[in-house]
């Protein structure tokens, strides 16, 4: 079995095109992917609530960090059913299962003394009478004096910053200075487990380039500090602090999938378990998470495939400068498929930036997938009272080769690569049209020729079924293929070597709407008014 999981999004906000691109569409494909070749596969996620983040966004907007969390978590879970994301659970890490996991990751570690406790400075806020975590803290940068920066790293120069070295640092709640306190800490002793660490990465199937970052970051690997002065988070034991949200977030892959089935444990550590993230939680994902995995020897995963970032017509996403549409915007507009297929045709797999263009995505559906795929089973009409004869074996040979080729790359994640073989077999069917001429054909000659564009477009819509699921399945109710509700109801799987062209197939109506202009400007309009404000 698989066990697929996407990063857990932050519960402060809605999801945007970029969360997609990485994340989530990947780890979808991947998971209807594994289930049409016959492997039963998992796909878990949860929105992750704790942190400072959430309860500065919360205390914004006047609510609880957890009225907060659980509106947007309510919100990303209907966004991402609108995107078909097929989450077999989406669940929260603020949850009972979430805590109790923790607290077992901590006392273990602890058993295996791999925690100990170490006073750290602190920033106090004495009219508070409370610590105060780096985010509600800002002053001006020591290194490049950009003033209103974080208390643990600077935005404009990237520098981590250590307590104490902000200048004229602020209480963002009093605007008093705070004191420096010291506090007790407890700590993960990562470099303990330097040499298991740097075994998993140089043994494991991973890309050269995320292992190339991984391998200098352990070079200068150091304890890890685990505990807030907080109380927004899941309580550390005895003490007025919560643990750091990156020590409960990716618990939550293994809470969740114990909230969704009593034999959690053992599917874990019997599972290839697969994490998709994007190119900023790399460390978090290589170091961290398989250092808590190896303190509580449970499985560790066995790949981590990584994507880069998305930007927007060439500029960055920012919510402050309202540089991004919503995911919600956009499918408001347009429909799930013509997303899910333009973000995979301009996804390779790789940490290289992607940039989203309106005007690419109409070209793209417009030119590409509705001129070949669309035009392609409207013009199945020409079967339409023949009995269609099935193609010979020399001639499915070529295309059994192409899904050979379509589950290698798929395997190795290379979903991009998998569309284009896919494209290409619609192609072909498409050539065969204009070069038989089916319609000045007499019915026997037809039959034939009908025959192999109806068998090249049942394989090409099977393979679509991970990228574009709903357009994949109108068309292979089209193609009379029955056997796409039984995989996905019982988890069959599609032996490719004995499909046969239908007999007849049903009458064809077009899957899509050419993207307009209009539609794209209602976008680009949102933008621009969006990001002067
Ligand atoms: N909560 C953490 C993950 C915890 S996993 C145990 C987090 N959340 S996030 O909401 O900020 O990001 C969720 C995912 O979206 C991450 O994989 C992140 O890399 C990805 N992306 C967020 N913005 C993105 C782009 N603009 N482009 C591509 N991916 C982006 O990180
Ligand atoms: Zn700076």
């Amino acid at each position: 079995m698989r066990i697929i999981t996407a990063a857990l999004p932050y519960a402060n906000g809605p999801l945007h095109l970029g969360h997609i691109r990485s994340t989530y569409l990947p780890a979808d494909i991947y998971k209807r992917f594994s289930n049409l070749f016959g492997v039963k596969a998992l796909y878990v996620c949860a929105s992750d609530e704790h942190g400072t983040p959430i309860a500065l966004e919360a205390q914004k907007q006047g609510k609880s960090p957890e009225e907060l969390s659980s509106f947007y978590h309510k919100m990303q879970e209907e966004d991402f059913s609108k995107l078909n994301i097929s989450f077999d659970i989406f669940h929260s890490t603020h949850s009972k299962e979430n805590e109790e996991l923790t607290l077992f990751f901590f006392e273990k570690l602890k058993e295996k003394g791999l925690i100990y406790k170490k006073n750290v400075l602190q920033y106090y806020c004495e009219e508070l009478e409370r610590f105060m975590p780096d985010r509600y803290v800002v002053g001006t940068c020591p290194y490049c004096k950009a003033e209103n920066q974080y208390a643990d790293q600077c935005e404009a120069c990237g520098k981590t910053l250590k307590a104490g070295e902000l200048i004229s640092p602020k209480c963002i709640i009093t605007g008093k200075p705070p004191k420096l306190k010291e506090s007790s800490h407890y700590f993960f002793k990562l470099t303990a487990l330097k040499e298991e660490l740097s075994n998993f990465i140089e043994r494991g199937n991973f890309q050269e380039e995320v292992k190339n970052y991984v391998r200098d970051w352990l070079a200068k690997l150091m304890d890890w500090d685990i505990v807030r002065d907080f109380d927004w988070g899941i309580r550390v034991p005895n003490t007025n602090q919560v643990f750091y949200v990156w020590f409960d977030a990716p618990i939550g892959y293994i809470s969740s999938l114990k909230a969704l089935t009593k034999n959690w444990k053992e599917y874990w550590n019997s599972s290839e378990v697969i994490h998709f993230i994007g190119k900023d939680i790399i460390y978090h994902h290589y170091l961290f998470w398989p250092a808590m995995l190896l303190g509580v020897s449970f499985n560790l995963p066995s790949s981590i495939p990584v994507r880069g970032y998305l930007t927007l017509e060439g500029q960055k996403f920012s919510k402050s400068r309202g540089w991004y549409i919503t995911l919600r915007e956009f499918l408001e507009i347009f429909p799930a498929d013509y997303l899910r297929y333009y973000m995979t045709s301009i996804t390779p797999y790789s940490l290289t930036d992607a940039n989203f263009s309106l005007a690419e995505f109409k070209e793209k559906i417009n030119n590409e997938l509705i001129s070949n795929y669309g035009n392609l089973i409207n013009r199945l009409k020409l079967a339409s009272g023949l009995e269609l004869v099935d193609p010979s074996n020399s001639f499915k040979e070529e295309a059994l080769g192409l899904v050979n080729d379509y589950e290698e790359v798929m395997n190795s994640f290379r979903f991009k690569e998998g569309l284009e073989i896919t494209m290409k077999i619609i192609k072909e069917a498409n050539s065969i049209l204009s070069k038989e001429e089916p319609w000045k054909l007499e019915k026997t000659e037809r039959a034939k020729t009908m025959g192999k564009v109806v068998y090249l477009s049942l394989i090409g819509s099977i393979l679509l079924y991970p990228f574009i699921p709903s357009s994949s399945k109108k068309a292979l109710s089209i193609l009379n293929f029955k056997l796409l509700e039984e995989f996905e109801r019982e988890g069959k799987n599609i032996d490719f070597s004995s499909l046969k062209t239908p007999e007849r197939i049903n009458t064809p109506f077009p899957l899509f709407k050419r993207v307009e202009e209009k539609e794209v400007l209602k976008l680009k309009e949102l933008l621009s008014k969006r990001s002067k404000r």
